[in-house]
């Protein structure tokens, strides 16, 4: 590969990988959709699941992209392009970056419009509008922020701006510092709420639905949501943490720098449902409630509590960062792609895929405004474009991007991106990727369309 169509910067820290990779994971996906997913289908099983398939299906698979990202080390498309030159595989494997791309393009588009709704609830907690907030307070708070779509288009409109100026820099500016300072707050946050939420709501109810395992409750339909989940959270599927690869340095090893990140997501994600379920249950709000569930039981807590305001402040300016270094690793893959490929400025492709983004967004927040609103399938736009990019779009293109590096990129070139001390650590996750990761995405998935 030509030096000039290398990435400009190699991470030297290993731990900078880290830090830029769990900034990518951590975000929205644990905070506001994980706890609403475990609520919607089931808790404990749910959980158990999910953790299983983070295991054996979003870890092989999340090493799998940082590998093929660093063996490379050029954005997606050029690399398969690349590699295609080279007469390694197939050109028509193309298909998969470009897969990926698009969703990560599609996932930014509501993304965008739910981190504008933590926005919103930063400047009602400035303004102190979240004291002395009731559940009937929190409720209609609520949806009066979706009943305002002029509200809602410009705490959109902010957050996109605010992605398209960081991802115009380049990535490897400043991201991990910021995350180094902001995922140890974040956790002692959601620590510090945890145990102020169990001591004011129900903790056993709490407990037993989160940890309580039950059979019944497993079905294909919860093992595709926890694998749609475990892929969205890990940010695996969409090239964002193939391209964060093309830039980790060569001392590391994946299989630790990849573990840690998985370890450090889940963490978050359970710590966010023990804020939530201990309310959820005190206060009889509906489990099932769906995208509401955060935003509905968070400001309650900061409602009671002394200094709330304070707290408020601190935890939706924590979240907006987190959703910000989520989202600038969506838009990564193709802003890489048309700096490195055409040459255009960075801010500029950014600008391009901004604007674009902007449009489908605009589309979201229109569709949380009216009932009836559903548009194909009884879903709305946004359940659509959820549902579509979790069950059908991360599913496709992780399979696709596992069975290239499991069976047409020659092992010894895998092997010598691993850095594993040990042979059989290799060995330990190419076979799991081949002959467990895969299999089980592909039935699950197949079984979750058809509805086993
Ligand atoms: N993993 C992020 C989260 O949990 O909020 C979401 C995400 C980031 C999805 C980057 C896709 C992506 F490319």
């Amino acid at each position: 590969m030509p030096e000039s169509r290398c990435l400009q910067g190699i991470w030297s820290s290993p731990w900078i990988f880290i830090f830029a990779a769990s900034g990518s994971a951590v975000g929205l996906g644990n905070i506001w959709k994980f706890p609403y997913v475990l609520g919607q289908n089931g808790g404990g099983a749910f959980l158990v699941v999910y953790c299983l398939c983070l295991l054996l299906v979003g870890l092989p698979v999340l090493m799998a992209e940082v590998a093929l990202g660093r063996t490379v080390r050029s954005n997606p498309i050029d690399t398969v392009n690349d590699l295609s030159e080279r007469r390694i595989i197939h050109p028509a494997w193309v298909c998969v970056p470009w897969l990926a791309g698009i969703t990560g393009f599609l996932i930014l588009a509501f993304y965008s419009v739910i981190a504008g709704w933590s926005l919103a609830y930063l400047n009602r907690a400035l303004s102190g509008d979240l004291i002395g907030v009731s559940q009937a307070s929190a409720s209609a708070m609520f949806e009066g922020l979706l009943d305002n779509r002029t509200e809602m288009l410009m705490w959109h409109s902010v957050f996109m701006g605010l992605v398209v100026l960081t991802v115009g820099q380049s990535v490897t500016r400043g991201l991990s510092a910021v995350v180094r300072l902001l995922l140890p707050i974040l956790v002692i946050t959601l620590v510090a709420m945890a145990l102020y939420s169990m001591v004011i709501g129900n903790m056993s109810e709490a407990l037993s639905f989160m940890f309580r395992w039950s059979w019944k409750d497993v079905s294909f339909d919860v093992i595709l949501a926890a694998v749609g989940m475990a892929l969205f959270s890990l940010s695996v599927g969409m090239g964002a943490m193939f391209a964060y690869g093309a830039y980790m340095s060569k001392r590391m090893s994946i299989a630790r720098a990849c573990t840690i990140v998985v370890g450090v997501d889940l963490l978050v994600a359970i710590l966010a449902g023990l804020v939530i379920f201990p309310l959820v249950f005190s206060l009889d709000i509906d489990v099932q409630a769906g995208p509401s569930l955060t935003f509905v039981s968070l400001p309650i807590i900061f409602g009671n509590l002394l200094g709330g305001q304070f707290f408020a402040g601190v935890f939706f300016a924590l979240l907006v960062v987190a959703a910000l270094t989520s989202a600038i690793s969506m838009l990564e893959l193709f802003v890489a792609w048309l700096h490195e490929k055409f040459y255009m400025a960075r801010l500029k492709a950014a600008l391009l895929m901004g604007i674009a983004v902007w449009f489908v967004g605009i589309a979201v927040l229109l569709s949380f405004h009216h009932e009836d609103s559903k548009i194909l399938f009884d879903l709305n736009f946004f359940e659509l474009l959820d549902q579509l990019t979790s069950f059908v779009l991360l599913p496709v293109g992780a399979i696709l991007l596992s069975v290239l590096v499991a069976w047409f990129i020659p092992g010894s070139m895998l092997q010598n991106e691993m850095i594993t001390k040990q042979a059989s650590h290799f060995q330990w996750w190419y076979n799991t990727l081949k002959y467990i990761s895969i299999p089980a995405m592909v039935v699950i998935t197949l079984a979750g369309w058809i509805g086993v």
